[in-house]
């Protein structure tokens, strides 16, 4: 008799965001002469910038001739974009970073789901909360957690981000081994400051811990202060992956490239205390699981790293960025107290009301979809979270719907 994996079963019934999905079609098969606009899922609305869309042309254009074709191309991502990445996101700002130490993905959900394969199922895990929901669901399937109680799992330790702290958690009070930060945060989009990480940092090397730091939407910062990778911190090679994004740097969220920054002077050790190269261990797994990225999205990708790359994603950000600003002042005029919005797509905001009653109300009095804050922890009871991923004309017409909605 073939048996399930039963930690399954300790899962919420179906993840946030496609019980959020199914609640928005059954609203809309309801009520289908009522527009809907997303602010939900933080997925990404304006087209490819060009100069990606015309290096993935060539590409495909390389692919259709014989002379050119490639097939199965290295499972860690070719050269042109390794060394790019390493020169531009890491070297450039004083990290220590080399091409080689950089695995080229389809995402960044898939790499920081997949990373805690390669550690102990004993390792303790401290997560925050509220936070992406992916970390902790993919402990939870690996088994490392007991039974969901209250919305809490034993053998988790929870790092809570509340308003006292600007939902940036303190340091683990327990020993903890495994340690998932995310800046700028997803989902308050509170950013850590270069002293603040540098404590985190310093912890892990005093606790032989490892931190998996989520930069996903570090392309958002924009103020000179805060830092963009944790390798821009001294001592963090020694303790830190990183993960980083094209979803939301250069709207490829459809397309699908992320990379993984795995230091190899980044050590694990085994149960007699051996150390273990990390690094080793990630290229053993992903060269196993993992065939690497298609060659034309890699083009794609390193055009990003263009004059004219940059210059479109700069834009294409900025665009986002002043959608984030708007939203936060209007929800601040409203009354609403804000996190985010500032070096961050995301808008954290306390609705001081059920976090899921809220979202009811938004969608059905405004057509507006919000993230429940409900959905990322329990710390996220009575916020929502509001996106800035869409066209300016959208999110202008969903603030004045949720002025009036909430007026009324
Ligand atoms: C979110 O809305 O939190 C993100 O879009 C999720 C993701 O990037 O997977």
């Amino acid at each position: 008799m073939i048996r399930i994996n039963e930690h399954f079963l300790k899962l919420q019934a179906s993840y946030l965001f496609s019980d959020i999905a199914k609640r928005v079609a059954a609203f809309q098969q309801a009520h289908p002469e009522r527009s809907i606009i997303k602010l939900g899922i933080g997925d990404v609305t304006h087209a490819l910038p060009p100069a990606c869309v015309a290096a993935f042309h060539r590409a495909i254009d390389e692919m259709a001739d014989d002379a050119t074709f490639r097939g199965y191309g290295p499972e860690q991502g070719y050269p042109f974009l390794r060394e790019k990445i390493a020169e531009t996101d890491f070297q450039s700002r004083g990290a220590d970073i080399a091409a080689d130490e950089i695995f080229v993905s389809d995402g960044s959900k898939c790499d920081t789901g997949n990373i805690q394969e390669i550690f102990s199922t004993g390792a303790r895990i401290a997560i925050p909360d509220p936070v992406y929901p992916v970390y902790l669901d993919t402990n939870v399937m690996a088994g490392r957690t007991e039974k969901n109680r209250n919305g809490r799992y034993d053998g988790i330790v929870y790092m809570e981000g509340t308003a006292e702290n600007g939902f940036v958690p303190e340091l683990p009070r327990e020993p903890v081994d495994l340690i998932y930060l995310c800046y700028p945060n997803n989902p308050t989009g509170a950013t850590i400051d270069k002293a603040g990480l540098a404590r985190w940092v310093d912890w892990a090397r005093d606790h032989r811990a490892l931190i998996l730091f989520d930069a996903a939407y570090e392309a958002f910062v924009r103020d000179d202060g805060l830092p963009k990778s944790i390798f821009e911190i001294e001592g963090a090679r020694e303790v830190a992956i990183e993960f980083r994004s094209f979803s939301k740097t250069a709207g490829f969220t459809g397309t699908r490239c992320a990379f993984t920054v795995v230091p190899k002077s980044l050590m694990a050790w085994d149960a007699d205390g051996k150390a273990h190269s990390v690094h080793a261990l990630w290229q053993r797994r992903q060269s196993t699981k993992f065939n690497g990225v298609s060659y034309p999205v890699q083009q794609a990708a390193a055009a990003v790293y263009t004059a004219e790359g940059r210059t479109q994603t700069t834009a294409l950000i900025n665009a986002y960025l002043e959608n984030a600003a708007l939203i936060r002042m209007k929800m601040q005029e409203l009354g609403y107290a804000c996190v985010g919005g500032e070096n961050s797509p995301y808008i954290w905001i306390n609705g001081k009301k059920n976090s899921w009653a809220f979202f009811d109300e938004l969608l059905e009095k405004a057509g507006v979809v919000c993230t429940p804050g409900a959905g990322f922890g329990t710390c996220g009871e009575n916020y929502i979270r509001i996106s800035a991923f869409n066209s300016r004309e959208n999110v202008q017409e969903a603030l004045a719907r949720i002025a009036s909605a909430l007026a009324g």
